[in-house]
């Protein structure tokens, strides 16, 4: 069976938005639990301003309170002072964030398009001259919340210039979720022929129920490497009207079902789920939860 490999982001996307504010220590244990249901990759924090994003807060505790060898466990920073910081916390692993509008990267990180360009450029060859693994997202790739449709064209452009400055990935990502099938075949059709899609990852958002759609037409197109958030938490406070994640549940189920192996335990994945509910004081959950959870019963009642 072919193995695709999913990077669980609740960590940090999934909770960096939430009204609960979430402890480094409860975090850890999140992440913890999600590499015992099987999860080979985990976005465990972002070294970002506490005054820009308060619930990040305590991202060196969360490394501090992991064993950093036991996954793939990769920080997102946004410039060269959070690229400092993850280093310094252990970090073996860094996500840098590149909007494709210029509008975009002055509101999430206060730098407009060119700089920002050049900021992760600087990061990416500083973080694999240390040896450490440095990828890139390429965020509001199918739409700005602000300037509106992002063609294609940008996309493979400022892909380009983060792989000639060493990046070894690229998450393309519908941070609004704005994507639809149709141009997410056009979008990962161009992006793996002009990359690679070894080297790529998608990252989407379910704001339009489409993240699944978009999901299965990058997984067409050869890629095999996905974000995704138990729970389906997620959003950008800066992209307005982002909903959730594509949830880790709703993924690894059609991946299953669809012939795939992820290496994850869906059984302790629904326990994980379980748990974000506890600590956020509310139900959450991918569009597949209630099945899931319902044939589980079953299960066990057999
Ligand atoms: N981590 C922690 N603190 C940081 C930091 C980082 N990566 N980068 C800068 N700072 C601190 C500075 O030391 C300074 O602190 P001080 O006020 O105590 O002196 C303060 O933040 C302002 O620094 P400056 O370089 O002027 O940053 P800024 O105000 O222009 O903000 C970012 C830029 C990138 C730090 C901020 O916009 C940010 O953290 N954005 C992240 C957004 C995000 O996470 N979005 C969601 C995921 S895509
Ligand atoms: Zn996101």
């Amino acid at each position: 069976m072919e193995q695709v490999i999913v990077n669980d982001v609740a960590p940090r996307d999934g909770l960096q938005n939430d009204p609960v504010a979430v402890s480094p220590g409860e975090r850890a244990e999140l992440i913890k639990r999600l590499v015992a249901a099987g999860l080979p990759a985990v976005e465990v924090a972002a070294f970002v301003s506490p005054k820009a994003v308060p619930k990040m807060a305590g991202a060196t505790e969360v490394a501090a309170a992991l064993d950093l060898d036991r996954a793939d466990f990769s920080a997102l920073v946004p410039n060269r002072k959070g690229y400092e910081m993850a280093r310094a916390a252990g970090m073996r692993s860094v996500a840098l964030v590149l909007s494709a509008t210029e509008t975009m990267n002055r509101r999430n990180i206060n730098m407009g398009l060119d700089q920002a360009a050049a900021v992760c450029r600087e990061t990416l060859q500083q973080a694999r001259g240390d040896g450490l693994k440095a990828r890139a997202y390429v965020a509001v790739a199918f739409e700005c919340p602000y300037e509106g449709t992002v063609p294609d064209a940008e996309v493979e452009r400022l892909a380009g210039d983060m792989f000639a400055a060493g990046a070894e990935e690229i998450i393309v990502a519908d941070t609004i979720g704005a994507g639809n099938p149709t141009r997410a075949k056009a979008l990962f059709g161009r992006m793996t022929a002009a990359f690679g899609a070894e080297r790529l990852a998608a990252h989407l958002h379910d704001t339009r129920a489409l993240a699944l759609a978009n999901a299965w037409q990058a997984l067409e197109c050869g890629v095999r490497k996905f974000d995704a958030s138990a729970g389906g938490l997620g959003g950008c406070p800066f992209a307005p009207g982002a909903a959730g994640n594509l949830a880790t549940e709703d993924l690894v189920s059609m991946l299953h079902q669809a012939g795939f192996q992820t290496g994850i335990d869906l059984t302790a994945l629904l326990d994980v789920v379980s748990g974000m509910e506890s600590l956020l004081g509310r139900p959450v959950g991918g569009r597949s939860l209630p099945w899931l959870r319902r044939r589980l019963a079953e299960d066990q009642a057999a």
